[in-house]
């Protein structure tokens, strides 16, 4: 035997202690169940006061001054291995403790599912047709291809006329068909447009009905301008018309009071200022009043009896009225909207501003 007696066996029970040590901290943190149990391991033999290795680092200091290397570096490895240790079972225990998805449950509601809304416009070609409806107005409908007749000529508007100039209409770079009314033009030179107005429609119907009549047209209407906050090169008109024995501009001005009454809610003036337009005598622009200011609206006058001789009318027997709005300039009033190009940017933030009925 050499060496100090007692020195040797000292250092072997200093490592047993630490093998136990490895071994209970092992038992320990590997079984233990949640993060309190991890919690309650590491105070045992991590504690910075009276944990286990702690103890076994005091025994330390009554190793023999030439065994205490080996030993430091056993206590290091052991103390390394019951920290690893203890990370893992606290990464172990943390991952459990997130709770779990809830078990489903079929018995209950689905996720609403959003709901889309009528557009604005939508809304508001919708609110006119009610409104008119409700005077006796019947809703009518016409296409947006036109020919030069409807557009134009019935309408009295003739060949010259500048508001067919090719830079004021869409014209289509298409054959046109037979007007079949004796149109001015011939079939050649007839090219089909985007119809620059509802006005067609009054033609249309007026072609198919005899009188007495009340229609009223909603729909898109294409005229080459620059988009800015009041054109767009597409937009909306309402177009009312009324053909009836002994109509008078009187009858006109109260429909449209009336309509406007109804559609912007509470007290509305309506206002006419002397106009031209070829299938109207006389022809008026109509002006609305409502929260202390005027907005021009459309359109409007009596049927010229040109017009109504061009569909086969008696002027002598039958008056009308006829008027044309537009449709974005009555909603922008309504909402207090300022640039009409927001009814077409498509932007939620603005369409979800109108959850209509
Ligand atoms: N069609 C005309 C326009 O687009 C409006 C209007 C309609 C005028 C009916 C009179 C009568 O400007």
């Amino acid at each position: 035997m050499t060496g100090t007696p007692g020195g040797e066996a000292s250092l072997d029970a200093f490592f047993a202690g630490l093998d136990r040590l490895e071994a209970d901290a092992a038992a320990a943190l590997v079984g233990a169940a949640d993060e309190a149990a991890v919690e309650a391991a590491r105070v045992e033999f991590l504690g910075a006061r009276s944990g286990r290795l702690k103890a076994i680092q005091k025994a330390l200091g009554g190793v023999s001054q030439a065994d205490r290397p080996a030993a430091g570096r056993r206590f290091n490895e052991a103390k390394a291995a019951v920290a690893d240790l203890l990370a893992a079972a606290q990464a172990r225990v943390r991952a459990v403790a997130t709770p779990a998805a809830p078990p489903l449950d079929v018995t209950l509601p689905g996720p609403a599912v959003p709901r889309g809304r009528l557009h604005p416009l939508t809304q508001t070609i919708r609110r006119v047709q009610e409104i008119m409806g409700r005077l006796g107005f019947e809703g009518v409908d016409g296409p947006e291809v036109e020919d030069q007749w409807h557009n134009f000529e019935a309408l009295a508007i003739p060949a010259e006329h500048p508001a067919r100039d090719p830079l004021d209409n869409f014209y289509l770079a298409t054959a046109g068909f037979a007007a079949g009314r004796g149109g001015t033009m011939p079939d050649a030179v007839n090219p089909l447009l985007l119809r620059s107005q509802t006005s067609t429609v009054q033609i249309r119907v007026m072609e198919q009905r005899r009188p007495p009549l009340r229609i009223v047209s909603l729909g898109r209407v294409y005229r080459p301008d620059t988009a800015d906050a009041t054109h767009y090169p597409m937009f909306h008109q309402v177009e009312g018309l009324l053909v009836e024995p002994g109509t008078t501009m009187a009858h006109l001005k109260s429909v449209l009071r009336l309509f406007a009454s109804s559609f912007l809610g509470g007290d509305v003036h309506v206002r006419f200022r002397p106009s031209f337009f070829p299938f109207t005598e006389p022809s008026v622009e109509v002006d609305m009043e409502w929260g202390g200011r005027w907005v021009e609206m459309g359109g409007a006058g009596m049927v010229d009896p040109a017009v109504l001789a061009a569909v086969g009318y008696d002027p002598d027997e039958v008056t009308g009225f006829a008027f044309g709005l537009g449709v974005e300039r009555i909603a922008a009033r309504r909402h207090g909207i300022d640039d009409i190009r927001d009814f077409y940017r498509n932007d939620v933030r603005f369409l979800r501003q109108f959850p209509g009925s």
